[in-house]
């Protein structure tokens, strides 16, 4: 019999949840791959514990699934299925004992206060606890913007809002590249790829693929050594033109000047796509 579809289980579910409809889609992307298997999944913010019984259905038996969240009445929903901790996505503290009980995890999908602070908290405590071939997915980070919950939101957009520390570990990512900046904190010994969603943004965790060094292979093809047309020698590069080339190749000592000019007069036609 074919497996149901998330949204199904999710009007099934026995329990109050409310969740985006778009999400439905997004959810099945990431999530497809671990169905049946045995893992352990955990989601931030319980309320009525809705989502947390349609995670079951989902993951299926072999799988342990388990709610965090502040309020301690959350704790009424922990049954033969479903394990629930009581504590803040923001505290540090909580983090360490929770993965002292409960092991590496494989998915955390964070569905709590969606502030900025315990958003960027949940990522820096809990990425570096999470398996290989793992995920961390946050949610509603339309709050980023300061959009919902009154004209002033969360008190976005800030510059330290969950969505800038996303772009930021774009740059981390990037970071591992040799000769490149580092920052002072970085994850990106955990942090292979980022998948940015409307208002989703999913960190997929694999400490095995992030230490493959970069360095470039050379196979065993037959070389015609052809000379490689980059920058300048492309037609349709702003700034270049036959005139350059012809100068480049006369005067070789002005290489060097006449790129710099080139890739300026890239960067003034380049503008109106930051716009
Ligand atoms: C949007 S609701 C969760 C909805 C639920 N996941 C569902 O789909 O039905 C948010 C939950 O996060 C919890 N929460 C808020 N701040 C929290 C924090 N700092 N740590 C843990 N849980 C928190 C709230 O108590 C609330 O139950």
């Amino acid at each position: 019999m074919a497996e149901k579809k998330l949204i199904d289980l999710f009007n099934e579910s026995q329990y109050y949840s409310l969740k985006y409809k778009n999400y439905f889609p997004i959810y099945e992307k990431l999530f497809d791959k671990y169905r049946d298997k045995k893992i352990t999944f955990v989601e931030i913010g319980v309320l009525s514990g809705g989502s947390l019984k349609m995670w079951k259905k989902y993951f299926g038996e072999g799988s342990r699934i388990i709610g965090i969240d502040l309020n301690p009445k959350a704790k009424n929903f922990e049954d033969d299925e479903i394990e629930i901790f009581i504590g803040s996505q923001s505290d540090q503290s909580f983090w360490e004992n929770f993965f002292k009980k409960v092991g590496k995890v494989d998915i955390i999908l964070d569905d709590g206060g969606h502030t900025n602070f315990q958003q960027i908290m949940t990522t820096c405590c809990a990425v570096p606890n999470i398996n290989d071939d793992g995920l961390l997915v946050v949610e509603d980070v339309f709050h980023s913007y300061g959009v919902s919950y009154g004209a002033k939101g969360f008190f976005n957009p800030s510059k330290y809002s969950f969505i800038n520390f996303c772009k930021k570990t774009i740059d981390d990512i990037n970071y591992r590249f040799p000769e490149t900046k580092k920052f002072n904190f970085s994850l990106n010994k955990y942090i292979h790829s980022v998948e940015i969603f409307e208002s989703i943004v999913a960190f997929k965790i694999s400490e095995s693929l992030c230490k493959i060094k970069n360095e470039v292979l050379y196979n065993k093809g037959k070389n015609f050594e052809l000379k490689d047309y980059a920058h300048i020698h492309d037609p349709n590069t702003p700034g270049s033109n036959k005139f350059v080339v012809f100068i480049k190749n006369l005067y070789p000592k002005f290489r060097g000047t006449l790129k710099y000019f080139v890739f300026k007069i890239n960067e003034r036609f380049l503008k109106k796509f930051f716009k």
